[in-house]
């Protein structure tokens, strides 16, 4: 079994992706790390802790910083994933669960270093834990076994960003924090907005889902009604389920089309948050990339094999 530390900020499609991997017999869940993101910090650690708590996942859940590395935390998108975070779906006034006494990057390093070589990290959130982990014990690079990102963009599809023209939200998030964690020597895998997009959820697939998939396909439909609603007043079709994609790289990744390259993330100025790869293939003169490690981004993906998983697991 893959062990896996799930970095995330709880969010309608986290939580998808956490029913996910919960539902895979290949995945062994160790940790939870929370991230601000598409609530505060106390909004998704609270999501965090009623997810495991109503789906008996028993793991420690860590809390992750309230704001990101520099500046403020910003306006959590309410109109997306609700004002709790979770499609305004009803939660329980009290919650047994409670956090655990470290802080989340602190639980990704101890993680690691208990289990060398053996864990993956599906990183769904902001940055931000992912940096701090780096930056405090900079060997764990070397001792994960796989770290994969939902974040970035990287124009396949003419596609840069949601929250700007140029950035996706994980990466505008926390800038330099992404390109700390692009700045790694680590095996990562990037699953960026512009291959995350190309999947759909209909509301057949869905109906279906809650039809079958016993309580989590139940839940999925419930905590989707706002989220739906939003991507159809944005004048999208169906609904994306970015941060599940992440959890089927790792799962299967004969699924993606990837490259291989040094990244970059804008830092400052109208393009902040902007991802960059400088392919492997492709020789430019001298700049910013040399000396960065190769990390994979992917390409393209198999949606109707993907849908066809996540259903099945579900
Ligand atoms: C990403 O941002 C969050 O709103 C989602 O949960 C996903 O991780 C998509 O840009
Ligand atoms: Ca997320």
């Amino acid at each position: 079994k893959i062990k896996v530390i799930f970095d995330t900020d709880p969010g309608v499609d986290d939580a998808m992706a956490l029913l996910f991997l919960k539902h895979s017999p290949e995945i062994e869940l160790v940790g939870i790390t929370t991230t601000l993101g598409n609530g505060t910090i106390a909004t998704t650690t609270r999501n965090a802790l009623y997810l495991v708590e109503r789906f008996g996942i028993d793991v420690p859940v860590a809390q992750g910083p309230a704001t990101p590395l520099v500046g403020p935390a910003g306006d959590p998108p309410h109109y997306v994933h609700g004002h709790n975070a979770i499609g305004d779906i009803e939660l329980p006034e009290t919650i047994a669960r409670t956090v655990d006494p470290r802080p989340a990057h602190r639980l990704i390093i101890d993680l690691i270093r208990e289990n060398p070589g053996e864990i993956a990290i599906v990183a769904v959130g902001r940055m931000t834990n992912l940096a701090l982990a780096l930056r405090e014990a900079p060997e764990i690079a070397g001792l994960v076994k796989q770290v994969v990102i939902m974040g970035g963009a990287f124009g396949f599809h003419g596609n840069h960003g949601n929250v700007t023209p140029a950035a996706e939200a994980n990466i505008a998030g926390d800038p330099l924090a992404a390109d700390e964690v692009a700045g790694g020597s680590w095996p990562v895998t990037w699953v960026g907005l512009d291959v995350t997009q190309r999947t759909q959820l209909s509301t057949e697939y869905l109906e279906a889902l809650a039809k079958d998939g016993g309580e989590a396909g139940r839940f999925i439909w419930d905590i989707t009604r706002v989220y739906v609603a939003y991507h159809h007043a944005a004048g999208v079709e169906n609904m994306f389920v970015h941060d599940s994609s992440a959890v089927a790289y790792l799962l299967d990744p004969t699924l993606f089309t990837t490259r291989s390259g040094a990244i970059r993330v804008i830092t400052e100025g109208m393009a902040v948050g902007q991802t960059i790869q400088k392919p492997d293939s492709h020789r430019f003169p001298p700049g910013d990339w040399d000396n960065r490690p190769s990390h994979r981004i992917c390409t393209e993906v198999d949606s109707e094999r993907f849908k066809a998983l996540y259903r099945q697991t579900i």
